[in-house]
């Protein structure tokens, strides 16, 4: 990140504070590289606008990543969020940052099974689609130039991995209809943008994996201008070693880039009677991230479209505002005071090999 914005930062003084607070409270971290320094490609994280306000975020992003992915306020539910008008303060900003800083955008989501329903309720058939393609139109179009690609459809798969998801698009314009029509109106609004269908558990859960490598080659054969496959690598860490490797090859089996688009590895106990230490636990979410850096690896270097956390900092994750969470969940590649840790050493050791 330049020089001349962290100049104009008007917290970069509480950034100096807040690393002396940190600094008495963490043991030295291991020496470990910027990710982005050792990677050959580009490293991501998710942002929320307020973040940028926050000095230690905004110097360990600068540090660290060469990609943002808009968190949340980019989605149908923040644009849509007055009935008549489109929001755009806060994804705009986050676009003015990116260019500011030299770092590349990555658009999420344009058409999500979860968003939307109250917006394009009462709407039949014509007016239906209608209104789809102009939300299309209009939210692509305005960020035209302004970013590298767009989860175009994020999650189609139903959850338990049995064919895809019933929502209001796929009631309206057809299972396959809707997502062909999202890419088709996608392109038409920003050609350059790579277009990307995205999902999660697909590392965890092998039937949603192959239904969403079937549900590509269908797409593709229909003619939908699928540009990238994104994987969101919510990991699983008590899934048998393998089965990432495996399903990141069969991505790469399409020639299109491919996104690690959300990286978390949660170590929340899920199932009662689990006495693993969290020591244990750290060692099995280490090996599963590994084993997913090194499938990324070994994919085709044009293929690697880049490496994106949903978050820097443990304390930035989702899953620490989330009902379940104890406060102390570890799901991300820096710790709370956004000092790297043994996984991301091991992370920048496999990038490096680059
Ligand atoms: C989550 C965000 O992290 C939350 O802040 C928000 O409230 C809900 O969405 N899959 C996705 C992401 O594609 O958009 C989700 O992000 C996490 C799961």
């Amino acid at each position: 990140m330049n020089r001349r914005a962290l100049l104009a930062a008007p917290l970069a003084l509480g950034a100096l504070s807040a690393c002396d607070r940190f600094a008495t409270a963490q043991p030295a971290p291991p020496s470990v590289p910027p990710l982005k320094s050792v990677a050959p490609f580009p490293i991501g994280s998710a942002v929320m606008s307020g973040q940028l306000d926050d000095p230690a975020w905004v110097a360990l992003a600068r540090q660290q990543v060469n990609q943002l992915t808009p968190e949340w306020e980019m989605k149908m539910e923040y644009i849509l969020q007055s009935p008549g008008r489109m929001t755009f303060d806060a994804p705009d900003r986050i676009a003015d940052v990116c260019a500011a800083e030299g770092v590349r955008l990555h658009g999420h989501a344009l058409i999500w099974y979860s968003q939307g329903e109250q917006a394009f309720a009462g709407l039949d058939g014509r007016a239906f689609a209608a209104a789809f393609d102009r939300y299309i139109a209009e939210v692509a179009g305005r960020y035209r130039g302004k970013l590298v690609s767009w989860d175009v459809v994020n999650e189609p798969i139903a959850e338990d991995g049995n064919g895809l998801r019933d929502s209001h698009w796929s009631r309206a314009l057809g299972d396959d209809g809707y997502m062909i029509r999202a890419f088709e109106q996608a392109r038409l609004a920003d050609p350059d943008a790579v277009l990307f269908l995205n999902d999660y558990n697909l590392e965890n859960n092998p039937a949603k994996g192959a239904t969403f490598l079937r549900t590509v080659e269908r797409l593709l054969k229909a003619g939908a201008p699928i540009g990238g496959l994104g994987t969101q690598s919510h990991l699983d860490i008590e899934i048998p070693a393998g089965q990432i490797t495996t399903l990141i090859r069969e991505l790469g089996a399409f020639g299109l880039p491919v996104h690690v688009s959300e990286l978390d590895a949660s170590l929340r106990r899920e199932r009662r009677g689990d006495f693993r230490s969290r020591v244990q636990r750290l060692e099995q979410q280490q090996a599963r991230v590994v084993e997913l850096a090194e499938a990324f690896m070994s994919l085709p270097a044009r293929q690697r479209f880049a490496f994106t956390a949903w978050g820097l900092r443990d304390s930035d994750s989702w899953l620490r505002r989330d009902g379940r969470d104890d406060g102390k969940d570890q799901p991300l590649l820096f710790d709370d005071a956004g000092q790297a840790k043994p996984l991301t050493a091991a992370v920048a050791g496999v990038f490096g090999r680059g």
